[in-house]
């Protein structure tokens, strides 16, 4: 099916995450037209989808490869009526809605990275960049981005993204409908979403640690210049990471890159 926004519509009709839909042939980021939408007034639910991306952005300050014709680059608007603390946690929950869209196509060996990638077999197949604006009140609005590689081949990927970088073709042999996708990445999410609004990150989290695998496992925990290693605990109802370090004690890991060591 065309990846345009007539196509869009009819698919996403009567969801409520993606009920109103724009779509762009090209944007800088879909985050940046989100927040702009976002201050304008857009509603929650509204989603923002481009075919390419001329700056897409990643987190700390990375840039994230959009090429058009190949991949899923969207971002949700939402305004939940939660604490501004909390944003992050939705993170973890477009994790899990990716990670039950990707077990549903029957891909394999596919693994959450706390807090923001989803990893088929080591490789990174998606990365989601959560934004937030708060008011006095509270959260004002939250994008949520999310961008994953459908139909890249190997040589599509910039040459340092060549041995940690997969797509859903790469994976599968065979390209996949990316209108198909994005329904299904939104119906999953509005799903979670809903448990997240009900129960809270508690309500999401044994679907999480199901999929990051990560429980009992010596990590290693990167934030700027600064490394830890631990064992994982847990995750705490705010999303934290809990891991014991060398001395014992307990710690929570809020921030920074998590990497699984051998064990
Ligand atoms: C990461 O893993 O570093 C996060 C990557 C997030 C990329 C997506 S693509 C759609 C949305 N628009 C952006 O500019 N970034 C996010």
């Amino acid at each position: 099916m065309n990846f345009t926004e007539e196509t869009l519509k009819e698919r996403l009709a009567g969801q409520r995450i993606g009920e109103l839909v724009r779509y762009f042939r090209e944007l800088d980021s879909t985050n940046i037209m989100a927040c702009r939408l976002a201050r304008d007034g857009a509603p929650e639910g509204t989603v923002v989808v481009a075919d390419a991306q001329g700056k897409g952005k990643g987190r700390l300050n990375r840039a994230w490869q959009s090429p058009a014709g190949r991949n899923l680059y969207v971002s949700i608007i939402l305004r939940p009526p939660i604490d501004p603390p909390s944003a992050p946690q939705l993170t973890l929950v477009a994790g899990v809605a990716v990670a039950e869209l990707l077990t549903a196509c029957g891909l394999k060996h596919l693994t959450i990275k706390w807090p923001n990638d989803v990893l088929i077999s080591g490789k990174k197949v998606c990365g989601i960049l959560t934004e937030i604006s708060s008011a006095a009140r509270g959260v004002d609005f939250i994008v949520l981005g999310v961008g994953l590689n459908v139909n890249m081949n190997r040589g599509d990927f910039e040459p340092s993204l060549g041995d940690i970088a997969t797509s859903l073709k790469i994976e599968t042999g065979k390209t996949h409908d990316r209108i198909a996708v994005i329904s299904g990445l939104l119906n999953f999410f509005e799903t979670w979403y809903k448990v997240f609004l009900r129960a809270g990150f508690p309500g999401v989290r044994d679907t999480w640690l199901r999929h990051a695998d990560i429980l009992g496992r010596p990590i290693r925990v990167v934030f700027r210049e600064d490394a830890q290693t631990g064992v994982v605990l847990g995750i705490d109802d705010d999303g934290a990471i809990v891991m014991q370090d060398a001395d014992g004690t307990a710690q929570r890991v809020i921030a920074g890159d998590v990497y699984l060591l051998k064990e």
